[in-house]
C-alpha cells in the first residue's frame, strides 16, 4: 500500500513521476504528491483524492516545474492520519530542506516523535512518515552527508519502510533505502528510476536492481553507490525485468477487471503449459523441490494467505486432502502470526499471494521458515519478497493484475493447487493412476468451459440488473464450493459495497436463516455431486422463508424452475473442478452489479491492491 517513485537524470521529471504514479495507483489512491528539485530550490505539490487532482494542481504550475530533472513522488493509502492534503506525501523536515516519500509503517513513531519534539522539531502532520524526515534531517545537520544520515536514521526505525529522500544541498541526488517493503531502482543511460513496483519503470528500462533490506543507494545521473547498514560498499546485483509494458493496457475493455475476467481461459492455458503435457505424463513443477522422502515424512500442511488467496487456499485444502492423504490446515495469515502454531520441519507451509507482498503472509512465512518448515510459495510475482523466502515456488503466470479485485490470479492459484495436488499424489502414489489421468484430462478442458460462460455474459448481466438494488446478498454452497461462495461474496462486497456474505449452506439454519425475508437474495451454488441433494434441501429451507432465490448450477433438473426465481447455468463439469468454472459467473455478476450502481470498479474505496502493512 502506497507507492513511491523517483527519478534522477536528464529528462523533465514531472511527466515521468506522474506516469510512474499512474502505474502504481493500484497501491492506493487516497492522495498523492510530488517534490521536484531545481538548482537552488525544492518544491512540493500535493492533492487529496485521485491522481487526477494532483495533475490538475500541476497544470497551474507547468511552466515553473518544466525544467526540473530530479524528483520524487507518492501515491497514498492512508494508515496514520486522514487522507488530507496536509498528510499527503512528500513530507519535509522543519526547515523544508529535506523531502521524503515513504511506503510502509514506522512502528515506533510515537517514541521518536516525542524525542524529536523535545529536540525542537515542529510536526505539522499526523503521519508516521514525518518523523523520518525530521530524524534524517537532524542527523544530517550533524554528519553533513545525506547517505550517512539515512544509514544512521534507519537504525532507529522499527517497522516497514521504503524511503526516497532528496535534500536541497544536493543538486541532483536521490537516496533510497528499504526494510520489509518493496523498492527497485531502474537503470537507464545517465538516469535512474526508483519505484515500489515494476510497472512504474518498465517502459523506461528493463535493467533494474532490487534493494535488499537495510541497503542504501545514493543515485545521481552518472552514478549509483550501494552500501549496507554498516557502511560497506556493495556491488549492485543488476537483473533484467521479465515484463512487457503492453500488459498494462485495458485492450478496449471498459475496466481492467472485465479484461482480466476475460483473460482467464488463456491464463489457465498459460499455467498448464510446460507443466501438464498429456494426461499420461507426470505433472512437471520445476521449482518445487519436494521429493518422495520429504513428502512421506510430512505430518501436516499449513496453507496461509489473505483475502482472495485465502479462498483459493480453502479449495487447495480440499484438493490436497482428497488426493494426497495428508492433513491440511488453512488459516488467515493475520491470525497465524499471533499465536503458538504447531509448525516444525515436518510441516510443509504453503504461502499463497497474488502480489507476494502481503505483510501478514510474509511474516507468517518467515516465522515458519525459522521453525524449519519447507516453504512453498504460490504467487503471481516470482520477483517478490515472498518468493525470495521460498524453498519451492509455483509462479502462477497470470500476468499483471491491475484491478484491485482479484479475478484471474484467483483462477491461476486454483489451477496451481490442482497441479500441486496431482503432482504430490503422483510422487506419493496416494491416488489411483487411472483416476489421476482422467483428472488431468478434465483439467485441460477447463479453458473451453470458461469460454462458454464468457460467451453467455448477457444472461449474467440480466441477473445483475434484477438484483443490483439490494442491500444484502447471501451466497450458499457446500464442500469444495464453500470457497466459491466466499470468493463470490467478497467480489460483490468489495466493488459494489453491498453487504454480501458466503455461508456453508448447512450452517444457514444455525443462525443466518433469521435474516431471510422477501428482500434477501440467496444465491445457491448447486453443483451435481455428493452435496447436491443436501444443498437442494437448504435452498428449499431458504425458499420457505420467502428469500429471492438464484441458482448457479450445472443441473438440468426441471424442478429447479419452481424453486428458483433466476437460474444461471454453467457447463457440465465434475464437482471437483467446479470451483474453477463456477467463480466466473460470480465475478461477472459482481462486475455488472457494480457497473449498474456506477461504482469505481477498478479502484474501490478504502482498498489497495497490495496490503503491505500488518
Ligand atoms: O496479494 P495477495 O494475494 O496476498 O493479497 C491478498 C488480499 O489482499 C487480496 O486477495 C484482496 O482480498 C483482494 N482485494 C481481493 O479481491
Amino acid at each position: 500500500m502506497c507507492g513511491i517513485v523517483g527519478y534522477v537524470g536528464y529528462k523533465p521529471v514531472v511527466d515521468i513521476l506522474i506516469d510512474g504514479l499512474e502505474q502504481l495507483e493500484y497501491r492506493g489512491y487516497d492522495s498523492s504528491g510530488i517534490a521536484v528539485k531545481f538548482d537552488a530550490d525544492l518544491k512540493v505539490y500535493k492533492a487529496e483524492g485521485k491522481l487526477q487532482n494532483l495533475k490538475d494542481v500541476l497544470k497551474q504550475h507547468s511552466k515553473e516545474i518544466s525544467a526540473a530533472k530530479t524528483g520524487i513522488g507518492h501515491i497514498r493509502w492512508a494508515t496514520h492520519g486522514a487522507p488530507t492534503v496536509l498528510n499527503a506525501h512528500p513530507h519535509t523536515c522543519s526547515c523544508g530542506n529535506l523531502v521524503i516519500v515513504h511506503n510502509g509503517i514506522i512502528e515506533n513513531f510515537k517514541e521518536l516523535r516525542e524525542k524529536l519534539t523535545k529536540q525542537g522539531c515542529v510536526f505539522k502532520t499526523q503521519t508516521d512518515t514525518e518523523i523520518a524526515a525530521h530524524l534524517i534531517a537532524s542527523i544530517y545537520a550533524r554528519v553533513k552527508d545525506l547517505t550517512e544520515a539515512v544509514r544512521l536514521a534507519i537504525k532507529e526505525l522499527d517497522g516497514a519502510f521504503a524511503l526516497c529522500v532528496m535534500h536541497n544541498d544536493y543538486k541532483d541526488t536521490l537516496v533510497v533505502t528499504k526494510r520489509n517493503a518493496p523498492l527497485l531502482v531502474g537503470i537507464g543511460e545517465d538516469e535512474f528510476f526508483v519505484a515500489s513496483d515494476v510497472p512504474a519503470v518498465i517502459k523506461h528500462t528493463k535493467k533494474a536492481m532490487y534493494l535488499n533490506d537495510n541497503q542504501i543507494a545514493a543515485l545521481t545521473p552518472k552514478s549509483m553507490q550501494l552500501i549496507d547498514e554498516n557502511g560497506n560498499v556493495l556491488e549492485p546485483k543488476i537483473e533484467v525485468l521479465p515484463w512487457e509494458p503492453v500488459a498494462l493496457s485495458k485492450m478496449g475493455y471498459k475496466h481492467f477487471m472485465l479484461k482480466e475476467i476475460n483473460e482467464q481461459p488463456d491464463v489457465i492455458r498459460n499455467i498448464l503449459f510446460g507443466k501438464l503435457h498429456t494426461p499420461l505424463e507426470p505433472i512437471v513443477l520445476d521449482e518445487v523441490k519436494l521429493d518422495r522422502k520429504t513428502l512421506k515424512d510430512l505430518n501436516r500442511i499449513q496453507i496461509i494467505a489473505c483475502g482472495t488467496s485465502l479462498h483459493a487456499a480453502m479449495a487447495g485444502k480440499y484438493l490436497i486432502e482428497s488426493f494426497c492423504d495428508i492433513a491440511v490446515d488453512v488459516e488467515a495469515s493475520s491470525e497465524y502470526i499471533y499465536r503458538k502454531t504447531v509448525t516444525d520441519s515436518k510441516t510443509l507451509v504453503i504461502g499463497v499471494s497474488q502480489s507476494g507482498e502481503t505483510a501478514d503472509t510474509i511474516t507468517a512465512v518467515k516465522q515458519s521458515k525459522a521453525k524449519g518448515s519447507h516453504i512453498l510459495i504460490i504467487t503471481n510475482r516470482p520477483d517478490s519478497a515472498m518468493a525470495r523466502e521460498a524453498d519451492s515456488l509455483i509462479p502462477v503466470n497470470a500476468g499483471i493484475e491491475v484491478s484491485v479485485a482479484a479475478t484471474k490470479s484467483y483462477l491461476a492459484q486454483l489451477i496451481s493447487f490442482y497441479l500441486l495436488a496431482f503432482y504430490m499424489a503422483e510422487i506419493k502414489g496416494s491416488t489411483d493412476k487411472a483416476l489421476l489421468q482422467s483428472m488431468k484430462t478434465e483439467l485441460m478442458l477447463l479453458p473451453q468451459k470458461i469460454e462458454q460462460i464468457l460467451a453467455s455474459a448477457d444472461k449474467i448481466k440480466e441477473c445483475a440488473k434484477l438484483y443490483s438494488n439490494t442491500r444484502d446478498f447471501i451466497y450458499i454452497a457446500r464442500g469444495i464450493n464453500l470457497a466459491t461462495a466466499l470468493e463470490g461474496a467478497l467480489k460483490l462486497k468489495e466493488i459494489s459495497y453491498i453487504n454480501a456474505t458466503g455461508y456453508a449452506a448447512g450452517e444457514l439454519k444455525h443462525g443466518p436463516i433469521a435474516m431471510l425475508d422477501e428482500t434477501m437474495p440467496v444465491l445457491s451454488i448447486l453443483i451435481k455431486g455428493c452435496v447436491y441433494e443436501k444443498l437442494l434441501s437448504n435452498s428449499e429451507e431458504a425458499k420457505a422463508r420467502n428469500a429471492r432465490m438464484i441458482a448457479l448450477t450445472n443441473s438440468k433438473d426441471e424442478k429447479l424452475n419452481d424453486l428458483f426465481d433466476f437460474i444461471i447455468r454453467i457447463p457440465e463439469i465434475q464437482e471437483i473442478f467446479s470451483p474453477v468454472v463456477a467463480i466466473v459467473p460470480l465475478q461477472l455478476l459482481a462486475y455488472y452489479i457494480a457497473e449498474f450502481l456506477g461504482k469505481d470498479v477498478d479502484q474501490p474505496r478504502n482498498l489497495a491492491k497490495s496490503v503491505t502493512v500488518e
